[in-house]
């Protein structure tokens, strides 16, 4: 297993995107935050942005929905070709049957859960979706401090993905940086999204190989 590092663009320019994508190309692929000021107290973009980074992006684009009605919206994101397309379990009313549409129209299909929510009802599921996200922030800005109480979340998920050996990424989103991503990818993460700690960085793409090595020498460490 290989460590993936998926640059946030919440922290991009942007009226300069295009620009940006540029200096993270050696990601693995690219966090979209799409944010609509309901289901969390921030707004960034929806469909028609989304459907034009998918035209220009150097890596598939791995699309965080933060939007309420997501049953009804969330189809839209994978019909723009979106690689991965990860909805809020607390803002949909059937997570299984979304999961189950997202696929049916090509992408992968992953749920997230913030801080407050418990891991277990999804660790029956697992099998339904693509990606588990195990938010370690209160989604909704960057450059917030990891909240360590959810990492119990992320073992109890790898224990459970690797006992049963479930074909499930298991993400971490928020406050992840180059000095805790080595620690939670030994705790079960294998997928990394990384904001401030990427755009913040004076060469991004040096930073993007750092964090992944880091995460690697992590997963080696697994007992
Ligand atoms: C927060 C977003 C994150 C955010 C992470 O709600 O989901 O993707 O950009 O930013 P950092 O890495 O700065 O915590
Ligand atoms: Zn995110």
């Amino acid at each position: 297993m290989s460590a993936r590092i998926n640059p946030s663009i919440l922290s991009a320019d942007f009226v300069n995107f295009e620009r940006d994508f540029g200096t993270i190309a050696n990601c693995d692929l690219i966090h979209v935050d799409v944010m609509d000021n309901n289901f969390v107290p921030n707004l960034t973009f929806g469909l028609p942005m989304v459907a034009r980074m998918q035209q220009i992006a150097p890596k598939p684009l791995d699309i965080h929905l933060m939007i309420a009605n997501v049953d009804k919206w969330g189809p839209g994101y994978a019909e723009t070709g979106a690689y991965s397309v990860t909805f809020h379990a607390e803002a949909s009313e059937n997570p299984v049957q979304l999961a189950r549409a997202l696929r049916s129209i090509g992408a992968r299909a992953g749920v997230a859960i913030k801080p407050g929510t418990e891991v277990e009802p999804f660790l029956e599921i697992l099998h339904e979706f693509d990606q588990l996200l195990v938010m370690t922030v209160e989604p909704g800005f960057g450059g917030q401090g990891l909240i360590e109480d959810t990492l119990t979340k992320v073992s109890k998920a790898r224990r459970k993905i690797d006992a049963e050996k479930i074909d499930v990424w298991l993400q971490v989103d928020g406050g992840i940086d180059e000095t805790n991503i080595a620690r939670v990818a030994e705790l079960g993460a294998d997928t990394f999204v990384a904001g401030s700690a990427v755009f913040k960085a004076e060469d991004r793409a040096n930073q993007i190989e750092n964090l992944r090595q880091l995460a690697n020498s992590g997963i080696k460490h697994r007992h």
